[in-house]
């Protein structure tokens, strides 16, 4: 097949959700902590009846419902989650009710894990697949779902839930250039989850900050070097019309934009101009580690990069911004905001993506938007994700209500025999829910 990569997407995020400035003032943070410090807004969380399974079954229901696509015509299902509920048991077979119903039991595929990378990881495998001489004809599907949730304490705003479905064929509207491509990967204790009794992480905040901007540079310089061997010219931020960042936060994303302009002037690209070179002049002998470290350098390319970031990777903020981490589907949500944003300009453009996942395991890559032809068109995708209509139809939690979910969520974790309250009341027509967890541990789900 050619121009191969995403013929239609659909997005869920769970309808509880809590303001970043309620759970502030509640956290006793300093004002604007969470809002301006970190850049979020709101925060989705999953209540006790709903988990990564349901999510996913939700999304993946839709997706076929909206795009009119038979479960038969699926010949892979890949999954990226780093919300374990099983060591065995992967998410795909949960997933595959969906598919047995219909009587197709022929698909390959199973779940991708390391941290917030395991979407990608997943997604590379699907197009490999369609690309690939054993491809049998039939679409692929890409599952993210995760439920980031922390302990009480200053990562604890960081969180957030979703899923999403991302369909795979040829002849797409959004294809990969696989060539221009560049990894870092690397053996770093900075978010982990080395406690399997407990839902949360084991994190070094500050250190995975660091991490992750070392792996967005050294991915940057990869895909740069594979650039100018392939095309025999310099690559800089203007050869791309959007960056998409995985979003653990916005101000980290705002961070790593910044960090591509100094990538670009310490490679004396085109794209730097006079004033940028005579501001960061000062800054153009550091050492790797001095500049992750120099709060001037943040500074001043963060300002310097302010109308390149309005122009190029504001379009993407807006779900990561109002949901929060959605660890494997955050990229994807951000992606996703972009075409929400810009569908009815996309077609020739191209757009860089950077997904990370602790560990750590990064890639930066190139997508290309064209058209598309109805159902898998541009325009026909932010339709069918409908953005606006679900962040409006969203219930705000207050933070005592927040808390207490938090709460009876971690004595859920890893329990058995016990029915959930069934109060299904928030749920849209059409989601699935969780209804029960028997005594040997096996879940049932139910559709609303
Ligand atoms: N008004 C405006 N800004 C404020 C205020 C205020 N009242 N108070 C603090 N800030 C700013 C700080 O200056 C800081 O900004 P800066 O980084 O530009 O200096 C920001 O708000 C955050 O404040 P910190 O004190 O640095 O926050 P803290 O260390 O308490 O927690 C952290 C932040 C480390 C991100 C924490 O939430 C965390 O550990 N999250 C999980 C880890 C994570 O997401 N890592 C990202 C990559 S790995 C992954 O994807 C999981």
């Amino acid at each position: 097949g050619k121009n191969v990569g995403i013929l239609a997407m659909d997005i869920y995020f769970p309808p509880t959700c809590i303001q970043q400035e309620v759970l502030e003032a509640h956290d006793g943070a300093s004002k604007g902590k969470y809002t301006i410090g970190l850049g979020q807004d709101c925060m989705a969380f999953c209540t006790e009846v709903e988990d990564v399974i349901s999510m996913s079954l939700t999304v993946v229901t839709s997706l076929f419902e909206k795009y009119g696509i038979d479960p038969k015509q699926i010949g892979r299902l890949e999954v990226g989650s780093e919300t374990v509920i099983d060591k065995s048991k992967s998410i795909k077979t949960f997933l595959m009710q969906i598919f047995e119903k219909s009587g197709n039991t022929d698909i390959e595929g199973v779940d991708s894990t390391n941290a917030c990378y395991g979407g990608t990881a997943a997604l590379f495998n699907c197009v490999n697949w369609v690309e690939s001489s054993s491809w049998d004809g039939r679409y692929g599907l890409v599952v993210c779902t995760d439920s980031a949730v922390y302990a009480e304490g200053p990562a604890r705003p960081t969180g957030g839930a979703a899923a999403i479905a991302i369909l795979i064929g040829p002849d797409a509207p959004i294809s990969f250039e696989s060539k221009i491509r560049g990894s870092h990967m690397a053996h770093v204790y900075d978010f982990y989850k080395p406690n399997l009794a407990s839902e949360y992480p084991v994190v070094d905040g500050k250190l995975s900050q660091t991490c992750y901007l070392i792996a967005l540079d050294s991915c940057y310089k990869q895909l740069c070097n594979k650039y100018e061997k392939l095309k025999g010219k310099q690559f800089s931020l203007s050869d791309a019309e959007y960056f998409v960042f995985h979003s653990p936060y916005n101000k980290l994303v705002q961070k790593s934009f910044s960090r591509l302009l100094y990538g670009d002037f310490l490679r004396n690209a085109s794209s730097i101009d006079e004033v940028a070179k005579e501001k960061l002049g000062p800054f153009s002998t550091l050492s790797g580690d001095e500049s992750y470290q120099s709060r001037d350098l943040e500074k001043v390319t963060q300002q310097l990069a302010k109308p390149l970031y309005d122009a190029k990777v504001q379009p993407t903020t807006l779900l990561p911004k109002q949901v929060g981490n959605m660890y494997t589907a955050s990229l994807y949500a951000a992606f996703a905001s972009l075409i929400h944003n810009k569908h009815s300009t996309l077609a020739g453009k191209r757009v860089l993506l950077f997904s990370y996942g602790s560990g750590s395991t990064a890639t930066m890559f190139s997508l290309q938007f064209r058209e598309g032809q109805h159902p898998f068109s541009l325009s026909n995708i932010a339709t069918v994700m409908d953005v606006t209509r679900k962040l409006k139809s969203r219930h705000e939690f207050p933070p005592e209500k927040f808390v207490e979910t938090m709460k009876l969520m971690e004595h859920r974790y890893g329990a058995k025999d016990f029915v959930t309250s069934k109060d299904i009341s928030l749920l849209s027509p059409g989601t699935y829910y969780l209804t029960e967890v028997d005594s040997m541990y096996r879940r049932f789900y139910a559709k609303k």
